[in-house]
């Protein structure tokens, strides 16, 4: 199996530690250890202050387990697995497919949400976004059109990278049911729930509706915390559940004891933390509203209902990839331009979750006003 270059990822190699500043990231302000720790219990911090460093349970710490399900409806703690984030996708990619399967995937998505079963030898199928006057979206009745017979997974990303596409419950559900209907393997992953601006908003999870559904999970993006490298995969069905067991046993074996017990403390006050994440949001949607509603005639972006990422495009005759390239070179900018996630037009994508980005923002105008005006 041959895995093409990740190419986000390499790109995140190449600028995040050594461009002084970025308007693409797509978590939240990470929080600091101590920032982190004020949450805990006296208990937890004395847990994690005197905790034993050796291998940890393969499924993962029960009381962990026990807190992610606690998060779903009708889950169980034998629900679900740990797995740091992107091993979640890994791991039914690896696990599941084979030369020949035909799987459904959305296009654009995060690479390795396709990637791993194109270097399988799948045969893929993209739903594709479609941009409408206001928005972005995703239609459900093409990709009824692209499920065939012999389809063996469908995989979802709800709220959407790059777009924060979040669909209706109604759409959410036609979708779950186009999956059911064939008993296709429903990859859903979920990385960015709990990024809504009204919690009304947010979708019930893909595990929560379907037994063959495997959701993906984690702190990565509206926690704040992608440094632990905590995330889950939740499936009610065992057989599925333990095909990923015995995977992870090629890959991680078990998670990181310092991280189990700080995913505790984020898990149990996860309301808090959430908060923090959508007035960050908030705010900095606010202020881009005012800032690019400035430079209307080079950008054109819509602000997602969720998420901390949109896509803006840039409106001049200037490709892309060259704008992000001259933004790094002559202001220290990070762009993340649409070529890097594999699409085609003249897009970057926007971070909105970072406190810093009302500060990126000062050198991105000195550039587009070198550059444009
Ligand atoms: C849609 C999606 N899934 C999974 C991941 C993996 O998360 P992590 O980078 O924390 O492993 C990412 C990271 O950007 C993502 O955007």
């Amino acid at each position: 199996m041959k895995f093409a270059p990740f190419k986000i990822e390499n790109f995140f190699r190449q600028h995040e530690f050594s461009a002084p500043y970025g308007i693409s990231q797509s978590d939240t302000e990470p929080l600091t250890l101590d920032e982190l720790l004020a949450y805990a219990s006296v208990e937890r911090r004395q847990q994690f202050e005197t905790l034993w460093l050796g291998y940890t349970e393969t499924q993962g710490h029960p009381e962990l387990r026990e807190a992610i399900a606690d998060l779903h409806r009708g889950i169980g703690a034998d629900d679900v697995l740990e797995v740091a984030p992107e091993e979640g996708i890994f791991l039914p990619m690896s696990s599941m497919l084979e030369a020949g399967d035909h799987v459904v995937a959305m296009q654009p998505s995060f690479q390795s949400l396709w990637e791993i079963a194109r270097a399988t030898g799948c045969e893929l199928s993209f739903w594709q976004q479609r941009r409408r006057d206001e928005g972005w979206h995703f239609d459900v009745d093409e990709l009824e059109g692209l499920i065939r017979p012999d389809t063996k997974m469908l995989i979802i990303n709800f709220p959407h990278n790059p777009t924060g596409y979040l669909p209706s419950r109604a759409d959410f559900e036609r979708v779950v049911e186009l999956a059911r209907r064939q008993n296709l393997i429903l990859f859903s992953d979920e990385i960015y729930r709990f990024t809504e601006h009204d919690e009304a908003l947010r979708l019930p999870s893909a595990c929560e509706l379907y037994e063959r559904a495997i959701a993906l999970g984690g702190l990565s993006k509206c926690f704040g915390l992608p440094g632990l490298r905590v995330g889950w995969l939740i499936t009610r069905d065992g057989d599925l559940l333990h095909e990923l067991q015995e995977m992870k046993s090629y890959t991680t074996i078990c998670g990181s004891a310092p991280s189990e017990i700080l995913a505790l403390v984020a898990l149990e006050n996860w309301r808090a933390l959430t908060a923090r994440s959508s007035e960050i949001v908030r705010g900095n949607i606010s202020y881009c509203r005012d800032f690019f509603g400035r430079y209307n005639g080079l950008f054109w972006l819509s602000y997602p209902q969720c998420g901390t990422i949109t896509l803006a495009e840039l409106k001049a005759d200037m490709p892309v990839a060259e704008f992000a390239e001259a933004a790094v070179a002559e202001q220290g900018v990070m762009v993340l331009p649409a070529d890097v996630m594999l699409f085609e037009g003249n897009y970057f994508r926007l971070g909105l979750g970072r406190t810093t980005l009302p500060h990126a923002l000062e050198p991105f105008e000195q550039f587009i006003n070198d550059q444009f005006c």
